[in-house]
């Protein structure tokens, strides 16, 4: 299949990862507050290797975690897109959907947007049979976004994340699922 390089939404360009994005996505990924719900921010080094990271699952999967950016100001505002869980868990090989934005640009309603575009993207090119998502119980924006695109929570899924330590107080993490179906029961009603 043909890799997914780019999607597209209303306010939303979902790109390929350009070197010029690298300060920006640093700054983001250093906010404390941005990272709360990870186990800490990430140093500039740390932020260029994980770009490394998404290239390489673009490469190799022909989807990834698209770089955002706002068509109305040309700003790179984030990240959203799809991607292989990449550790051991019962309900893994499963597609993870995923989103981080900056703080300026929260509560605009892009995360959901972009993550609406993912999950089409999803069942409509990937003809993926599932997508799955999760966070620390705590999270609950990023709750707030799943729920939003329709995305069920999997009480029984919930899990002990396995690269966290034991007690670390973001171990204990939420899994939200949508099947092919459900989706197409939001988008038809
Ligand atoms: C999770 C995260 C992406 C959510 O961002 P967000 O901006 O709150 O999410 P949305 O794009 O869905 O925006 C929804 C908000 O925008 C508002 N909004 C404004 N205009 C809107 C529009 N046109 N459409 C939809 N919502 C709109 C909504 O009312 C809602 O506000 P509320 O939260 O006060 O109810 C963001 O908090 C984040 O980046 N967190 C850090 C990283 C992270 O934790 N990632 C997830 C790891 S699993």
């Amino acid at each position: 299949m043909e890799p997914i390089l780019t999607l597209e939404s209303a306010r939303l360009l979902m790109r390929q990862w350009r070197d010029e994005d690298l300060p920006a996505f640093a700054t983001m990924c250093a906010d404390p507050q941005v990272m709360r719900y990870f186990p800490a921010p990430l140093s500039r080094l740390d932020s260029a290797a994980l770009i490394g990271r998404i290239r390489g699952h673009f490469a190799e999967h022909g989807f990834g975690l698209w770089a955002l950016e706002r068509k109305d100001t040309g700003e790179f505002i984030g990240l959203t897109g799809l991607m292989h869980v990449g550790f051991d868990a019962p309900f893994v090989p499963a597609v993870e959907i995923g989103w981080r934005l900056a703080r300026e640009h929260w509560g605009l309603g892009f995360a959901s947007e972009a993550a609406w575009t993912a999950l089409r993207c999803a069942f409509d090119r990937l003809a993926l049979d599932q997508v799955v998502a999760f966070t620390s119980h705590s999270n609950l924006p990023s709750q707030k976004v799943m729920q939003a695109i329709g995305m069920h929570p999997d009480p029984l899924g919930d899990f002990d994340h396995p690269r966290l330590e034991p007690g670390h107080p973001l171990r204990p993490h939420v899994l939200y699922r949508i099947s092919r179906e459900q989706w197409l029961q939001t988008l038809h009603g």
